[in-house]
């Protein structure tokens, strides 16, 4: 592979950060999070993280100035020269069509499970507060409650995980981000991918809809 620009596509939920850590490990290309980026402005207390906090616990988005910035310097790091993975950007119309001034993507993986699913992936998730790593209490919870296996750190829920906020985040999803879907479908780069399964399972589907091997 010369060169790979990915976008993983989805709900609140479905398993892209797992599926953009999976791809960047295989392939060598960093992942980028606008959600992880901007949660480190949040812990650092910066202006950004400040007008950050208060939109993602109301369970809506970051403004597009706000996250199109943001893209745009990540993208131009060395480490892009060989591709990415995009977590969570583009998510409205606007974005998207700044992207597209900004650089060519590749191909936009769309993955969708059902909303049970959704709601039981979410509230069992735990983050590192040091490195970030995820894990889930039921589907591969953590050696040492409350510890990651990963960097010792210590396991926390995000704020926005919970019922009420990801009820709304799924509603901001359906308004803003799935009107995408037919966005890249229009423009022949859209490979839809059943998200339900083991993680391991999806990886596979995501490289075979890619045509890659696993
Ligand atoms: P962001 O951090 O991007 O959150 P999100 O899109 O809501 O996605 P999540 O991180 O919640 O879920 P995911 O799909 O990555 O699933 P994961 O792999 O973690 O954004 C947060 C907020 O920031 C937004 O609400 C918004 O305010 C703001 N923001 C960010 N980007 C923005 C933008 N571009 N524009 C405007 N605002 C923006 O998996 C979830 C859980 O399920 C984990 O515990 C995982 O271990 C588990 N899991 C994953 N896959 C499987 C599987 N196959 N089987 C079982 N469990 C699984």
């Amino acid at each position: 592979m010369d060169r790979l620009k990915l976008v993983l596509l989805g709900p609140p939920g479905v398993g892209k950060g797992t599926q953009a850590a999976l791809l960047s490990e295989k392939f060598g290309i960093p992942k980028i999070a606008t959600g992880d980026i901007l949660r480190n402005e949040i812990a650092g207390d910066s202006p950004l993280g400040k007008i950050a906090r208060q939109t993602i616990g109301q369970g809506k988005l970051v403004s597009d100035d706000i996250v199109i910035e943001i893209i745009k310097d990540r993208l131009k790091n060395k480490d892009c020269e060989r591709g990415f993975i995009l977590d969570g950007f583009p998510r409205t119309v606007v974005q998207a069509d700044a992207l597209s001034h900004i650089t060519d993507i590749d191909s936009v993986v769309s993955m969708d499970v059902d909303h049970p699913e959704i709601i039981h992936r979410l509230e069992g998730r735990r983050t590192c507060s040091r490195c970030q790593k995820m894990c889930h209490l039921e589907f591969h919870p953590p050696k040492k409650e409350g510890m990651c296996d990963d960097c010792g750190g210590a396991l926390f829920q995000r704020k926005d995980d919970h019922r009420e906020t990801i009820e709304k985040r799924l509603l901001e999803y359906d308004r803003m981000t799935k009107p995408l879907l037919k966005y890249y479908e229009d423009r022949k780069k859209l490979f839809p991918v059943n998200g339900m399964g083991s993680m391991q399972e999806v990886f596979s589907k995501i490289l075979s809809v890619l045509g890659f091997s696993g």
